[in-house]
């Protein structure tokens, strides 16, 4: 099993991407970590505190940063709701999170195991930025980063950047800067991992709650992406799955190994990954940029992933 720690902010489809990695049976999840981002810290940790009490999963929880490293927060509520997982067939929350912070328990995992670790982000990087500064010397036991944030050619908080990326540029420019191998997948890659209804009712008739509460959150999050996006036809973007779609099958997505920088001061482009695609810079590559997927098989790992789970 390949070891990781999750750091999401709850969020519907940092939702789904806890049920398809728990469900996966691939993964040996040594905890997660809570960002803030598509709502406050409390809210995204107890959505985080719900969702995994419905699937069972017994992981230690670490509450992280309450906001950017620089920034006030800015949260999301036009896509994810007043709660961030509007959704009405949660259950509570059935235990409680860790006494430490996010980065300090990182440090305390990383430490304590023999083997690499990977990190995988699904909101704001402030968290992951917090622990490469605390704690630089446990970097190199960090496997890899595979990050939902960021894109090649298009943004969804301004023209070019992106929300995670946007909500904590600083820390975002840390965790790129940082020499730890990444792989980004942007928006040019999860504006492709489109759900329709036809795909949600295939959820829905599974026959077990997580497969229920699946088609609840993609029927929310659907209703977004019908007014906003009508050029995806009716298709809602299931975003933070593709950061673990990429681990479990690398094969299924089209990638290019760039360097990418943060743009943290731009008049236009605050947030934005600058990412050097023809490799104009001649640098070396530090990101594996992920930019298209074969939709069907990233669905039935999902699928197949919510079956598993009660
Ligand atoms: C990202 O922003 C959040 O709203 C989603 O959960 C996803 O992580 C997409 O830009
Ligand atoms: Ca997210």
């Amino acid at each position: 099993k390949i070891p990781i720690i999750i750091d999401c902010d709850p969020g519907h489809d940092d939702a789904l991407m806890l049920m398809l990695a728990f469900g996966s049976e691939m993964f040996d999840i040594k905890a997660i970590t809570i960002s803030a981002g598509n709502q406050t810290q409390d809210k995204t940790l107890t959505n985080a505190l719900k969702i995994l009490t419905l699937i069972g999963a017994n992981v230690p929880v670490y509450r992280g940063e309450e906001k950017p490293l620089f920034r006030e927060l800015i949260v999301a509520d036009y896509a994810h709701g007043e709660s961030g997982l509007d959704s009405p067939s949660l259950p509570a929350p059935g235990f409680l999170p860790q006494p430490e912070s996010a980065a300090d328990g990182i440090a305390q995992i990383l430490a304590a195991s023999e083997n690499k670790t990977t990190i995988v982000p699904t909101g704001p990087l402030t968290n992951i930025a917090v622990f490469l500064q605390r704690y630089p010397h446990l970097k190199d036991k960090i496997e890899r980063i595979s990050l939902m944030g960021g894109g090649i050619f298009r943004g969804n908080m301004t023209p070019l950047a992106e929300f995670n990326i946007y909500v904590d540029p600083e820390a975002a420019a840390v965790v790129f800067r940082s020499g730890v191998p990444i792989t980004m997948c942007g928006l040019d890659v999860t504006m492709k991992a489109l759900v329709f209804q036809k795909d949600i009712e295939l959820f829905r008739s599974l026959g077990n709650k997580s497969g229920k509460v699946a088609a609840e959150l993609m029927d929310f999050f659907s209703i977004y992406y019908r007014e906003n996006h009508p050029e995806l036809e009716g298709g809602a973007a299931l975003h933070d799955p593709c950061a673990v779609t990429w681990l479990m099958n690398p094969g299924i997505f089209k990638t290019k190994s760039c360097y990418v920088d943060v743009e943290t001061t731009g008049e236009l482009t605050t947030g934005v990954t600058v990412v050097d695609f023809y490799h104009v810079l001649q640098k070396d590559p530090n990101v594996i940029v992920a930019y298209d997927l074969d939709r069907d098989a990233w669905l039935d790992l999902i699928f197949n992933a919510v079956k598993n789970l009660p």
